[in-house]
């Protein structure tokens, strides 16, 4: 299959390399020139494990290139990937489709024989009716059938996510389209992930709904997290309690400072949005959003808390700014709205991060950047863990308690263990493991 994919941001990038990776012939297209002369020399702009190399074999196999001129590559192509961004935009929150609107005027021309137009970004409902318009406004001639196919990598597994995915979802409203990608799922066929047809709004639609269910989810053990801290249980023994129910599932149960991301923040305000205008609200995915904001804020005043009410003239050493580990991505990072907390409570913040400080630095212009965890501790009053990178886990706690002043460990992911944490001379706070201060009397600026 010859492919175009139009967009080298994380989907496009990840999603051309494993098509090519399957054997197909790939052009990855961006309007970025940097970006793309850039990955001709084999540097990729995101940190994404194992990618670099994915591109290079597939490069030097003939198989994959990179233009920012789409004209020749979409004539060839039997199938075009339209993945450009979909932001939430300002003010509505509703998914900005303008990317993926000019996305489809600039095919349409030079569309020949028969091609499927595939939107990969996530789009809101309708949004393939809307390409088809354009398209066919712009190119009565064309011949095409316009497919939804959305994605559920990960970031920071984003490789392995594309090659054995849960499911593969397809919208359709022409049935020509189904060979054509059943052809470019063909090696997922193999590995026995299930594809599921479906048409083509159902399709748009299960992207939204999942994406805002797992959000949904992690609020959901997040607020029982709160309980938990107040009555005096374990949330990450409930978390394994009802896990262990097939229907409720293990996964997405990780109690934590709130979800973040280039993804749910972004799908659920346009899933929210979607089903107001349609008459049909959500309420589930309104309070998802409105919980989830909330609780970034309120681990603000938790790590506050730890510090005996008032971090006014204390220097805070958070560890982890990313949104997750393995990825450099600071989108609506939690770090980012707690480190705000600090600062209004009169703190200074020095930060550390394996991947994401080049991101942050723009974003965060008062927080002093360390070159390590350690050089992030000295002289700190608490030192929190925001990010769960693998690198933390393995810390020299008593190491990081003697340059430490104070002794709060405030550890928003569960990554330690009391008694390790403890026996380092630390006072320990996690999340939902037990009775823990309740912070309201904490000394920060009006919200
Ligand atoms: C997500 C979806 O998982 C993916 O299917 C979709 O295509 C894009 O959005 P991603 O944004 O890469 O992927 O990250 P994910 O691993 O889902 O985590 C999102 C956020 O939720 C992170 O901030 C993470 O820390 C948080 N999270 C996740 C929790 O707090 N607890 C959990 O149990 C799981």
């Amino acid at each position: 299959m010859r492919i175009v994919m139009i967009g080298s941001g994380y989907v496009g990038l990840v999603s051309g390399a494993c098509l090519a990776d399957f054997g197909h012939q790939v052009v990855c297209i961006d309007k970025d020139e940097s970006k793309i002369s850039r990955l001709r020399e084999g540097k990729i702009p995101i940190y994404e494990p194992g990618l670099e190399d994915l591109v290079a074999r597939n490069v030097a196999a003939g198989r994959l290139s990179f233009s920012t001129d789409l004209a020749q590559p979409v004539w060839d192509a039997d199938c075009v990937f339209i993945a450009v961004g979909t932001p939430a935009r300002r003010g509505d929150g509703h998914a900005d489709l303008s990317y993926v609107h000019a996305a489809a005027a600039e095919i349409a021309p030079w569309l020949t024989g028969f091609t499927v137009v595939v939107t990969k970004s996530t789009v809101p409902v309708g949004t393939g009716d809307e390409v088809e318009r354009i398209l066919r406004d712009a190119n009565p001639k064309a011949d095409v059938a316009v497919a939804s196919n959305p994605e559920f990598l990960r970031e920071g597994a984003a490789i392995e996510d594309f090659k054995r995915p849960d499911r593969i979802v397809i919208g359709i409203e022409d049935d020509r389209a189904r060979p054509v990608l059943e052809e470019v799922y063909r090696p997922l066929y193999l590995n026995q992930s299930p594809i599921l047809f479906t048409g083509r709004r159902t399709s748009e639609l299960i992207k939204y709904a999942a994406n805002a269910f797992l959000a949904m989810k992690i609020t959901f053990i997040n607020e029982v997290a709160e309980l938990c801290e107040r009555v005096g249980a374990d949330v990450q023994e409930v978390a394994r309690g009802i896990g262990l129910d097939n229907r409720i599932g293990r996964k997405f149960l990780h109690a934590g400072p709130g979800y973040g991301g280039s993804c749910f923040p972004k799908d659920t305000l346009a899933l929210v949005k979607t089903a107001e205008d349609a008459g049909a609200p959500i309420r589930l995915i309104e309070t998802t959003v409105a919980v989830n904001d909330t609780r970034k804020r309120a681990m603000g005043r938790k790590i506050i808390a730890a510090c005996g009410g008032s971090v006014r003239g204390k220097t805070i050493a958070v560890l982890g700014l990313t949104f997750k580990p393995n990825t450099d991505d600071m989108r609506d990072a939690p770090a980012l709205a707690i480190i705000q907390a600090l600062e209004d409570g009169g703190a200074t913040v020095r930060a550390y991060d394996p991947e994401g400080m080049e991101a942050a630095k723009s974003m965060l212009p008062t927080v002093a950047f360390a070159s390590s965890p350690y050089d992030a501790a000295e002289g700190a009053s608490a030192a929190v863990i925001v990010t769960e990178w693998d690198a933390f886990r393995a810390l020299d706690l008593r190491r990081l308690r003697g340059l430490m002043v104070g002794d709060a460990l405030v550890d928003l992911r569960n990554i330690y263990q009391t008694e390790a944490v403890e026996a380092a001379g630390f006072v320990h706070t996690s999340v939902g493991r037990g009775l823990q201060p309740v912070p309201n009397e904490v000394d920060i600026a009006a919200e």
